[in-house]
């Protein structure tokens, strides 16, 4: 039995949660996500430096009701990992994250592991419980990636497609923006959307018919900017919501099509759904009956986990740390990613 410490500072989550991997599976034991979604909506986006000053400020109050509710009192005799976001992510806010971890594996003496977050992403999805079966086919899809990573085995990636400039999340955030609806704009956009016509416009499927899975998210945010300014023009009235059901049909139509070809193709035996965007309903709907039409197992993972946490760092950190030695799990070996997409 282990018990493995995560903790993730990517982004404008400070995330820390405390996982038990034991011979029936994972259990979590404490899941903390303290998010600073409110104060970045001001600037309409995450700002890489305050986030970085939101996470000091409140690291060791989630350190603390973490070990709290997962009932640590000896940190030292009961932990037995401690699992960190390494990258991609924002590097100001990485590094809050990565100091705090290396000098508790420091003081303590601790084994600790660097993980990479879209790695963690994919690994939301063994929080279900279940075995998934290899091939599988991740989409990832966040704020910041759009990726179709194909996972042999663990530890065995392929990325097989990939967004050649925008992130799907970015483009409902961007869409969220032109229409004044706030930050973040998935959640608000998605939930529009459901009163909406998805029929009223149409929008573009960038790269639907490429041959490749790469996918590409500007063009579309572009066409809702230019009907935007069309209808304004013509001083056309329209409701907000038939925007959102007609860009958020475009939007996911093309991560429909593109994971069953991929899926296809590396004659998968799962697919597994992840990252932020992952908590889009219709998303999930959509896959899930792909997955079943194709006869692959599916998994998308529960809602708490589709958002940035600590607990898929924690479980990625559980498989990564089978393959390392004592000496690749201490404390001086931890060093932040070189790509850190900004
Ligand atoms: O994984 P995540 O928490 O952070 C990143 O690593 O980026 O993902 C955040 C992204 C944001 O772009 C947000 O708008 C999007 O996930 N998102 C959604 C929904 N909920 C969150 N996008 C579409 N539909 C949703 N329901
Ligand atoms: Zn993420």
């Amino acid at each position: 039995m282990k018990k493995i410490l995560g903790i993730e500072t990517s982004c404008d989550e400070t995330a820390m949660a405390v996982l038990d991997a034991g011979k029936n599976g994972f259990n979590v034991l404490s899941n903390v996500v303290s998010s600073q979604v409110k104060m970045h909506a001001k600037f309409g986006g995450v700002v890489p430096n305050l986030a970085a000053r939101e996470h000091v400020k409140n690291i060791s109050h989630v350190f603390n009701l973490a070990l709290k509710e997962a009932g640590i009192k000896n940190f030292q005799s009961e932990i037995d990992l401690i699992a960190v976001t390494r990258g991609p992510g924002l590097g100001p806010a990485l590094l809050v994250g990565l100091m705090f971890a290396k000098t508790l594996a420091w003081k303590y003496g601790e084994k600790i592991i660097g993980i990479n977050h879209l790695e963690g992403h994919i690994y939301s999805n063994w929080l279900n419980g279940g075995n998934i079966k290899f091939p599988a086919l991740n989409l990832i899809v966040s704020g910041g990636h759009t990726e179709l990573v194909l996972m042999k085995n663990y530890g065995k990636y392929e990325i097989v497609g990939e967004t050649l400039d925008d992130a799907v999340g970015e483009a409902f955030d961007k869409v969220a923006r032109l229409l004044d609806l706030g930050y973040p704009g998935g959640p608000v956009v998605s939930k529009m959307a459901e009163s909406g016509d998805p029929a009223k416009y149409a929008l573009p499927r960038p790269m639907i018919k490429s041959k490749d899975f790469n996918f590409s998210y500007s063009g579309l945010k572009t066409a809702v900017l230019y009907l935007l300014k069309d209808l304004n023009a013509k001083k056309i009235k329209f409701r907000k919501e038939d925007i959102c059901a007609s860009f958020q049909n475009a939007a996911i139509d093309v991560l429909l099509q593109k994971t069953q070809a991929a899926g296809r193709k590396y004659s998968i035996k799962a697919l597994c759904l992840s990252g932020g965007v992952s908590a889009n309903k219709m998303l999930r709907e959509k896959l899930s009956h792909i997955a079943v039409k194709n006869g692959w197992q599916y998994s998308q993972p529960e809602m708490r986990y589709t958002t940035d946490n600590a607990a898929m760092i924690a479980v990625a950190g559980y498989f990564e740390s089978l393959k390392k030695t004592k000496r690749q799990l201490s404390w001086q070996s931890v060093e932040m990613d070189a790509n850190l997409g900004f």
